[in-house]
């Protein structure tokens, strides 16, 4: 049931240092969890909530300056996944809640996150990187 984020280059770096900078972010705190607790997941379950809010405002704002093509299709996702993530942490209360959460930890979230890089992520930082945006800036 010991399912980690397996850091791995070929997915994770887009060679693009404010978005590799989150994502390394977002692999640490998912990683630091101890599955066998309800309260650490809880915990990191609201950790990786604050962070990718921060995480997915910081590619919006890149979006908007450079006027990324998919931005509508790129931040409804991002919309997604944060709705998702409040779900079960306000359903978390009961014993059934707690199951749920947790599943949805191991199971969905990291899938989410690979899938999320190698597609929407990867796509963004090709555009910016076409558009000579280094980091952020021109
Ligand atoms: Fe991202
Ligand atoms: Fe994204």
């Amino acid at each position: 049931m010991d399912k980690k984020i397996i850091f791995d280059e070929q997915k994770h770096i887009l060679n693009f240092e404010t978005m590799d900078t989150l994502h390394q972010e977002f692999i640490d705190i998912y990683n630091s969890v101890d599955i066998n607790s309800v309260e650490s997941i809880v915990q990191k379950a609201n950790e990786l909530l604050e962070h990718s809010k921060r995480h997915f405002k910081e590619e919006e704002t890149l979006m908007e300056q450079y006027n990324y093509p998919t931005i509508r299709e790129h931040k409804d996702e991002h919309t997604k996944v944060l709705a998702e993530l409040e779900y079960f942490i306000r359903n978390s209360h009961s014993m059934f809640g707690k199951k749920m959460l947790k599943a949805y930890y191991i199971e969905k979230l990291p899938d989410w996150f690979d899938l999320h890089l190698i597609s929407m992520d990867s796509d963004l930082s090709s555009f910016l990187k076409k558009q000579k945006v280094i980091n952020g800036y021109i």
